[in-house]
């Protein structure tokens, strides 16, 4: 089934607005995908007639509350396909997820000596949360390298699993160069030698279907924020075994099941990991997004997605001086690249005057422009509500912008 590009776009009121006179072309949706009505009105609803804490009252506001917000977990359990409800918590965002992972897992299960690894190309809450906690207990985090197309040296991540090896954690989709990586291969490879292994699903779960119980990973991250719900609100699946196991990230309300000078007790999965009262209204929101995403089909979505990536690499590559970085074979819906004698931050600006909104910089990935041999580039990114004319706006705004630098 392909996609009513039109209809869709009526469902994003953003789209209607006009930057420095020009209609919006947003072409940055890997830093954040544009809001579907649903979830406005969902959040809008939310604060409107229905705003209480939720888990703790008995009054009529707290529990309609806590049934949508726990609808929403069932709506991810079956998105992601996880066994139980219970393995999907609730947290900020990918990088909390992750935060939470490298605290509490690392802490309690790595010793000195013990490896973590994780690729060039992940996003820096890919590396350094892994970092922190590594020099606590004595670990070390190991880079897996890259080709020059932007895609993992698999025999080299195979030399580099042994014994010593705890974690490997790696991004299903690179932020920075749309690099599909073959998660399902890595993880076996990984569960051969006994490491577990997390995914940073970031920039896939809006573009590729999940199956976590498929895929086998042992945690799997995402924020609400890159498919088309609200800002704030994220997940972290984890396996049910490992998460009863691990001990609490933080303390707080909700968390516990006694608490005592004695001693303090946790409580069940998940609100052993959940304290203090949530981002309610995005976790509800999320729900609506979800919604929204399956009822284009994730399959078309990406199908849309790569018709508009294919377009945009053939007439980018007509313009003189054009690199590309990130060629990898499998890609998804990133378009990064230098032009010569031109900073990508001037770009940006150049094309943002025409109303393009393209993310420039180092896409919070430095080791991997260190390895591209870039200080940055400029991005584009493409979502299901782009279209053909998007892209050839685009494209005459580079030259535009090409013509006065
Ligand atoms: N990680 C986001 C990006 O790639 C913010 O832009």
């Amino acid at each position: 089934m392909s996609i009513d590009v039109k209809r869709v776009r009526n469902d994003f009121p953003e789209l209607e607005i006009l930057v420095h006179g020009k209609p919006l072309i947003y072409l940055d949706n890997a830093a954040s995908t544009l809001k579907c009505l649903p979830v406005i009105n969902a959040v809008n609803n939310h604060y409107s007639h229905e705003a209480a804490n939720i888990h703790r009252g008995v009054h009529y506001l707290s529990e309609s509350g806590t049934i949508k917000y726990e609808e929403t977990r069932s709506r991810i359990q079956n998105f992601i396909n996880a066994r139980h409800a219970h393995e999907v918590l609730f947290t900020k965002g990918t990088t909390e997820s992750l935060n939470l992972v490298a605290q509490s897992y690392v802490s309690d299960f790595l010793t000195k000596g013990d490896e973590i690894l994780v690729s060039t190309m992940e996003h820096h809450s890919n590396i350094v949360p892994w970092q922190i906690a590594a020099q606590r207990v004595g670990a070390t985090v190991r880079e897996i390298p890259i080709n020059d197309q932007g895609e993992i040296l698999l025999e080299e991540y195979e030399k580099m699993l042994s014994e010593k090896t705890k974690i490997v954690s790696i991004c299903h989709i690179s932020n920075s160069l749309g690099t599909i990586n073959p998660i399902k291969e890595m993880i076996d490879m990984a569960h051969k030698i006994g490491s577990i292994f997390v995914v940073d699903a970031a920039q896939s779960i809006s573009h590729e279907p999940i199956d976590v119980q498929l895929l086998d990973c042992d945690f799997l991250a995402f924020s609400s924020h890159k498919m088309f719900g609200p800002t704030g609100i994220g997940v972290l699946y984890g396996k049910e075994e490992l998460l009863n196991k691990m001990p609490p990230y933080q303390g707080g309300g909700d968390m516990i099941d006694v608490v005592s000078f004695d001693g303090t007790t946790y409580n069940e999965l998940p609100h052993k990991f959940e304290a203090g009262t949530p981002h309610i209204a995005g976790g509800i929101a999320l729900k609506y997004a979800i919604d929204y995403i399956e009822s284009l089909k994730l399959e078309s979505i990406y199908a849309h997605e790569k018709m508009l990536l294919d377009y945009a690499t053939e007439e980018i590559l007509k313009i003189d001086g054009i690199k590309i970085i990130g060629t990898a074979k499998k890609k998804a819906s990133v378009l990064a690249f230098s032009m010569a004698g031109a900073h990508p931050h001037d770009i940006g600006t150049l094309l943002d005057r025409q109303g393009v909104a393209v993310r420039t910089g180092h896409h919070c990935t430095q080791p991997l422009m260190k390895r591209m041999g870039v200080p940055a580039t400029t991005r584009a990114s493409f979502s299901v509500y782009n279209t053909f004319e998007d892209v050839d706006v685009f494209i005459q705004a580079l030259l535009k912008a090409k013509e006065l630098l």
